[in-house]
């Protein structure tokens, strides 16, 4: 194959050069010569000298899993093309047609992507009060405990024993960028903390609670593993708390029922606080479902409310999606 020889210090140089005229073959291993560089070149180029040569083929690294595994055909097209990564675990919903093919499936996870350690599908939607589902395993590591590092924290978790979505990490910064200094923040339903250990690092003081014990447990290892001495973790039903204590901001995030606990959200923001609810809705009607009830509950306590921003979190089924409001709150 024709190639340009040139010295090894201008090589960098060289390279660049190649690349502007267009004319560096592409897909092959650059070759060294003691002092000289060898680069294939699809044309003759001027003012440089000339070789004849073999080059080694680069091998690229596949980026994707759907690029090994091996599976029939005809399911091929039904191979997601997405997953979720939770520390050094994935999280892979599979058709009930790949379902035979898990193993296969999740070893070739594993072999594209080295800091993946075990591979899980999903069994199950998220279900019940703790909001888990069910996991079945593929391929790697049996072990469902991890530490996911978002928005500059660190979280431990067990992927099968509490709520934790990583598609949700933007959604969190933007109410960590809205918190400001000195502010007392009350996450309602807080799982391991990732908007409560992440809000402590501005807020004076953030309660956190949830009904999940082993949401709590972790809570309790996140605060030391982020050195944050400013989070209460709350083990128990929101509605014990609610309406005991009084913050400038409250989270709300148990989308399937939220609309449920808007009256303990009311009573615990104080005149002129902010709520960050969530819900679920449909591409059609987004928000109004959701405002209609938030306004009822408002007008019930005698209260009035002003709605700041609503927008789309996520994609959460076929036309649906998990939805944001924040509203404030004037008693
Ligand atoms: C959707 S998860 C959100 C967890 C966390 N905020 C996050 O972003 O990962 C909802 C959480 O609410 C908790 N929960 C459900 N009902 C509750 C209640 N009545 N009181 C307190 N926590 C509750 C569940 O255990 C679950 O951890």
């Amino acid at each position: 194959m024709l190639a340009v020889k040139v010295p090894k210090r201008e090589a960098e140089k060289i390279r660049r050069r190649l690349i502007e005229l267009g004319v560096l073959a592409r897909g092959y291993v650059p070759k060294r010569e003691g002092e000289f560089v060898l680069f294939p070149v699809t044309e003759p180029v001027e003012g440089f000298e000339l070789v004849e040569t073999d080059f080694e083929r680069l091998e690229r690294r596949p980026h994707s899993y759907r690029e090994v595994v091996e599976v029939p055909d005809e399911v091929r097209p039904l191979l997601p093309s997405s997953f979720d990564i939770i520390g050094d675990i994935a999280i892979i919903e599979l058709p009930e047609e790949l379902m035979p093919y898990g193993e296969a499936i999740g070893g070739a996870i594993l072999r594209v992507h080295r800091h993946i350690k075990a591979v899980f599908a999903k069994g199950s939607k998220v279900s019940g009060e703790y909001r888990v589902r069910e996991l079945i395993h593929l391929a790697g590591e049996s072990r469902t405990e991890t530490i996911h590092r978002e928005n500059g924290i660190r979280l431990k978790l067990d992927v099968a024993k509490v709520y934790f979505s990583p598609r949700l990490a933007t959604e969190r910064m933007r109410v960590f960028k809205k918190t400001q200094p000195g502010e007392v923040v009350f996450d309602m339903f807080a799982g391991v903390g990732p908007y409560a250990v992440l809000l402590a690092k501005k807020a004076k003081l953030v309660f956190a609670c949830d009904i999940n014990p082993w949401a709590i447990r972790y809570l309790e290892e996140n605060i030391g593993l982020n050195k944050v001495n400013n989070v209460v973790p709350i083990l128990g039903d929101v509605r014990k708390v609610a309406g005991k204590l009084e913050a400038d901001r409250v989270i709300m995030n148990l989308p399937k029922f939220a609309d449920r606990f808007l009256k303990e959200a009311m009573l615990s923001v104080r005149d002129g606080g902010v709520v960050h609810y969530y819900g679920f809705g449909p591409e059609e009607n987004l928000f109004s479902e959701h405002e209609a009830k938030i306004k009822a509950v408002s007008k019930e306590l005698g209260f009035k409310v002003e709605f700041l921003e609503e927008r789309k979190v996520r994609p959460y089924a076929p036309r649906q999606f998990n939805i944001a409001i924040d509203f404030r709150v004037l008693k």
